[in-house]
């Protein structure tokens, strides 16, 4: 495995590769990385004959300067994981490789990106789509894998390779959760031991409301979640969405499309933690 700090000396590795008829996997991270992050690589791993993992915490896609700066990073560490995944280039630029001036483009998918985390976090997607359209156009990647858990992202993602276009296949892998039932999150190593017993209440009222919603309205189910999270210890409800898995726009019955998934952003302390759960796929 291999660190590379260039955009130019991993375009010039990789021609050589793509010339060799080489498929080329890409997961692009921000770091921090943990099982989640790794199930991603393997996934590449098999599935590519060349793997790239880009390690790059993206200053546009942060709204927030102190949630920047408080962004764990740990390079060391990810190598030494992402070297046992079988992973061939890890890709980890400065901010001025990335952006040697200010990116100025502007991506806008509505009404996919103006809910939910667009909502509460304008600008992200815009630099969530400024540094993934780079990378696709640096690794120019067969396949690009991202988890679902960041599910608005995914499919902002998938929007912008139809739209730009980009000719790579985009993978979406599920989420991977700590045995409690805990979503796998960077952020979940920002939690103090308590607050990482309050956040379990998360995943635990996503996982009974699959059951609560077999008898319940839709409407029912996403005042149960709500009600739920409010009156649970030490969080804060940001959002719950129950949405339309494509559209991402919000549905009032179970009936009106075939693929309904409940989002949720949830405050715990100061750390933003997000989930969501499938109830119709
Ligand atoms: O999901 C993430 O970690 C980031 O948003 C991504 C896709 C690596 C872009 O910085």
């Amino acid at each position: 495995m291999e660190l590379i700090q260039t955009i130019q000396e991993l375009r010039s590795k990789l021609n050589l590769l793509r010339n060799e008829g080489k498929t080329i996997g890409l997961v692009p991270t921000m770091g921090a990385l943990h099982d989640g992050h790794a199930s991603l690589v393997k996934r590449a791993v098999a599935e590519n004959d060349v793997v790239v993992v880009s390690d790059f915490v993206n200053p546009t896609q942060f709204n927030d300067k102190n949630d920047l700066a408080k962004y764990p990073r740990t390079l060391e560490a990810d190598c030494e994981l992402l070297k046992k995944c079988g992973v061939t280039y890890v890709f980890a630029p400065s901010v001025e490789e990335i952006y040697p001036e200010p990116d100025t483009r502007t991506f806008s998918y509505p009404p996919l990106d103006v809910v939910m985390e667009g909502k509460y976090r304008p600008g992200h997607f815009n630099g969530v789509c400024q540094v993934v359209s780079k990378l696709f156009l640096i690794v120019e990647p067969t396949r690009a894998y991202f988890g679902e858990k960041d599910f608005q992202q995914l499919a902002i993602i998938r929007e912008m390779v139809r739209k730009y276009p980009f000719s790579v296949e985009i993978v979406g892998c599920p989420i991977v959760r700590e045995s409690d039932g805990l979503a796998l999150s960077s952020r979940n190593t920002r939690l103090s031991a308590e607050q990482r017993v309050q956040a379990l209440s998360i995943s635990k009222t996503l996982f009974t409301s699959v059951d609560y919603a077999k008898a319940h309205t839709l409407s029912e189910t996403k005042e149960f979640v709500e009600k739920s999270i409010e009156t649970a210890a030490g969080l804060r409800l940001e959002y719950f969405e129950i949405v339309d898995g494509n559209t991402l726009q919000a549905v009032n019955t179970w009936d009106e499309t075939e693929y309904v998934v409940g989002c949720i952003t949830v405050f715990c302390g100061d750390v933003r933690l997000i989930d969501n759960i499938k109830y119709k796929e």
